[in-house]
């Protein structure tokens, strides 16, 4: 098949055109670096069937020729990054959205939707089923990328409804591994690289919040797995192992050999104080659950950033 992959240099967009061009499909990347980075590309310089496009998908997207499959993934994904690209978040949330959608309609390809647990907000329902419609706070400044990613899945099922376009939407929850960006603001990467560098591991409120950590090479298959099923309403995908963020600060800290303090900050605005996925939905349909236990996971990532930092 003949996909594009928006998205492609950043993090998850890289691991998905690595799985991409293994299971021998040919591959567009577009990118605009707005998060991501050429050296997660780079790798596949030279690849026969890997082609690299940079553009801002929130423009009008110019394409000739036959496309099989859309994997829209481009938008600002940490809070870190959604804090400081406010309009870029809804921009490539909103019109991204609609002219990838655009564009797998005019080619007849499937389009896939990278949505988000963010949905769901501060959940009052935990775990988190599908058919949770979220407690989300539109106007708070976390509201840029949940309200963004709400309005990419209403559109991406209208779409469907209206248009009769193949589509498919993936609910991420927290995901981690190499390529993550040693200073995105993420939990993982964030007590990693404190850790590392003998930094005090800082904690927003009392670290009690509880967060559940996907490998990245679980979520990928999950995702594969998904673009090839027959599922049109949104799925979650990620790894319901629930851990509360002071006891990862303390594997991390174990696990690293670090001396770091443990520093306890305000908690941010919104901060969702609970996040578990529900995955019966994708365990009945796809066949699909997590296998990389987060211990596992965390010493590949933790490799990683020693390289990284290293280097
Ligand atoms: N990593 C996670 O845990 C997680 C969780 C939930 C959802 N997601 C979703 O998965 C997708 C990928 O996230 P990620 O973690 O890889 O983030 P990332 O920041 O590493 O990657 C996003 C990529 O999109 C690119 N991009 C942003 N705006 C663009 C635009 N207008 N045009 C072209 N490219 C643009 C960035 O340059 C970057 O390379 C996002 O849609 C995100 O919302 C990720």
């Amino acid at each position: 098949m003949k996909l594009l992959v928006t998205g492609a240099a950043g993090f998850l967009g890289s691991h998905l055109t690595d799985r991409l061009l293994a299971e021998d499909h040919s591959v567009v990347g577009m990118d605009n670096f707005l998060t991501g980075s050429e050296r997660n590309l780079a790798h596949l310089a030279g690849h026969p069937r890997f082609e690299f496009r940079r553009h801002n998908v929130a423009e009008f997207i110019p394409w000739k020729g036959p496309l099989d499959g859309i994997f829209h993934f481009a938008s600002p994904a940490s809070p870190v990054d959604y804090l400081q690209l406010p309009i870029q978040t809804l921009k490539v949330g909103s019109l991204g959205t609609h002219n990838c959608l655009g564009l797998a309609r005019a080619t007849g390809a499937r389009f896939f939707l990278a949505s988000t647990s963010e949905v769901y907000g501060d959940p009052l329902v935990h775990p988190q089923p599908e058919s949770y419609w979220g407690n989300v706070n539109p106007i708070g400044v976390r509201g840029v990328y949940d309200e963004a990613k709400r309005f990419a899945e209403a559109i991406t099922m209208a779409y469907h409804r209206f248009h009769g376009l193949e589509t498919r939407i993936v609910r991420i929850f927290n995901t981690y591994g190499p390529r993550m960006r040693p200073h995105d603001g993420r939990v993982v990467s964030n007590f990693i690289v404190q850790a590392l560098q003998g930094e005090p591991i800082t904690i927003y409120g009392d670290g009690s919040q509880t967060r559940s950590f996907c490998y990245v090479s679980d979520l990928i298959d999950g995702i594969y797995r998904l673009f090839r099923s027959e599922r049109s309403e949104p799925l979650n995908v990620g790894n319901p192992g629930e851990f509360t963020v002071g006891e990862l600060a303390e594997l991390v800290r174990g696990m690293t050999g670090s001396n770091s303090q443990l520093q306890y900050r305000p908690l941010p605005q919104d901060d969702p104080r609970v996040r578990k996925p529900d995955i019966t939905a994708a365990r009945a349909l796809l066949g699909w659950e997590p296998v990389v236990p987060l211990r596992e996971g965390l010493v590949e990532t933790i490799d990683y950033f020693r390289k990284v930092l290293g280097g």
